[in-house]
């Protein structure tokens, strides 16, 4: 008899799969839509910079516009809403506003703050390093966001399949911002295609190389 433990979130882990088909004129409730992007701002983040924004495509004519940009994925114009997450190349200037109020309340000393301020903005002279940890810290609020989804009784697809520089062109998406991926949300109109995973044996290496 099997001794894993099944709990709900691992249930709604197992239970999304990235939906292309969607039941057009599905409303999502705007309370739902706040829940769901409330549940991805919980994502960490490196120094808790929240490198993440997301652009919420929910009225048809943006949808249509986006259609060719996804190269025509249908999911685009069927699903209830798209989100773009976007990462944050200049998260490095949020330290105020992320740490300001915690030396306020006296929860983190000024000189803790400072030195903090120095460290990140150091790091961010790396272009590099900016952008590993847009993408980096955005994707965990993006995978947030679908199981948020799914345990909403929602359904989702990421999109990696858009062209990049015509998202930031036609969405006029300001230089801060790199797109990281597209996330469609709605109802299923037809189950995900099956997918499998590699065994543990394969993705999993003990200690060392
Ligand atoms: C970064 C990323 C990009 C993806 N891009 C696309 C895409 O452009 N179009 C699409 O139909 N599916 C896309 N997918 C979905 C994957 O094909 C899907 O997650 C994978 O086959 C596993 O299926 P599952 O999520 O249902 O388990 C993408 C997934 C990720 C994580």
């Amino acid at each position: 008899m099997s001794t894993q433990v099944h709990n709900e979130i691992i249930k709604v882990m197992e239970e999304r799969h990235a939906v292309k088909e969607y039941q057009k004129g599905v409303k999502i409730p705007k309370e739902h839509l706040q829940q769901l992007l409330q549940a991805a701002t919980l994502a960490p983040s490196a120094w808790n910079l929240q490198h993440w924004k997301f652009l919420v495509i929910e009225e048809d004519a943006y949808k249509e516009k986006l259609l060719p940009i996804a190269y025509g994925q249908k999911q685009i114009v069927e699903s209830s809403v798209v989100v773009a997450v976007l990462g944050d190349l200049q998260a490095n200037l949020k330290v105020d506003s992320v740490f300001g109020p915690l030396v306020e309340a006296g929860f983190l000393p000024q000189e803790t703050k400072d030195a903090l301020a120095g460290q990140i903005n150091g790091a961010y002279q790396n272009s590099q390093v900016a952008r590993d940890e847009a993408i980096r810290n955005a994707s965990l609020a993006a995978m947030q966001l679908m199981l948020a989804a799914k345990g909403l009784g929602y359904d989702s697809g990421p999109m990696g399949g858009f062209d990049p520089a015509k998202l930031i062109q036609e969405f006029n998406i300001p230089e801060r911002y790199l797109p990281v991926m597209l996330i469609a949300v709605g109802t299923a109109a037809t189950p995900a295609r099956a997918s499998s995973r590699l065994s543990l044996d394969e993705v999993v290496v003990s200690n060392t190389f």
